[in-house]
């Protein structure tokens, strides 16, 4: 089997997991946050070598108060925790989005976690906190402008890895394989620019019960596509 070099996730359905159980929906939040660190052995035993998950939107801020503090709280636990986790796997992790709205010790403990992980090579783990594709693009090519107007970048030299360097995922290659759980089919402002070649899977399976098997389908239906960049099918 070809595993892909890079899986995105877009982790979805812990709200509804929940309430189909009769459960508030943090419970399914917090069910969601022990699939990830689950998910996370899985990748590296297959061999996966870059993982990224949306685990917090732009757009999450609008939800209910106690469920963005529930959210808070299982962040500042989990960035704790995965200090442990990235020592046993071998992972790196690294925030993307905008972490500088998060209260400054969740900031702080980015920094260590990224800090104390910066030298694994095993797993690549990405989670994008506070994240949103055209929000990224948008402090990207700021930075971008501005080191055009200081001449550090000449216009005629930009090309699409220009782009590529100024995003939250500079270094990081593009994801072969994107999973959806939990039904529905749209990317939500999740690394538009970086899926262009992707392949996407869509699954009912709502994130908490997204597990190995699941995860090998995905892997098995992506087996099966023929992927093109553009070129002409192979017969
Ligand atoms: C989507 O389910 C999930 C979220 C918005 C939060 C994702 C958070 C986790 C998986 C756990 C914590 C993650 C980390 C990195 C510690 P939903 O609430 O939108 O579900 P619904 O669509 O059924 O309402």
């Amino acid at each position: 089997m070809n595993i892909p070099n890079h899986i995105a996730i877009i982790l979805d359905g812990n709200g509804r997991w929940a309430k189909a159980k009769g459960m508030p929906r943090s419970y399914g939040h917090v069910k969601g946050c022990a699939n990830l660190e689950t998910i996370c052995d899985d990748m590296k035993e297959l061999g996966v070598k870059y993982l990224t998950v949306y685990a917090f939107s732009t757009e999450n801020w609008k939800r209910s108060r106690g469920e963005v503090e529930g959210l808070m709280k299982l962040f500042r636990n989990y960035l704790k925790k995965c200090i442990k986790i990235s020592e046993k796997n071998k992972m790196k992790v690294k925030i993307i989005g905008d972490v500088t709205a998060f209260d400054e010790d969740i900031q702080q403990k980015i920094r260590e976690l990224e800090e104390f992980s910066k030298d694994y090579t095993e797993l690549h783990f990405q989670i994008a906190l506070n994240y949103g594709s055209r929000d990224e693009i948008v402090r990207g090519m700021r930075r971008m402008a501005e080191d055009a107007a200081q001449g550090r970048l000449r216009p005629e030299e930009i090309e699409e890895e220009t782009i590529g360097n100024y995003l939250d995922t500079a270094g990081i290659p593009d994801p072969d394989l994107l999973i959806r759980t939990s039904g529905e089919q749209r990317l939500s402002n999740f690394l538009l620019w970086q899926l262009a070649y992707t392949e996407f899977y869509f699954t009912d399976v709502p994130w908490p019960d997204f597990n190995k098997a699941e995860l090998l389908r995905a892997i098995d239906t992506y087996n099966h596509r023929d992927r093109r960049y553009g070129g002409v099918k192979e017969e």
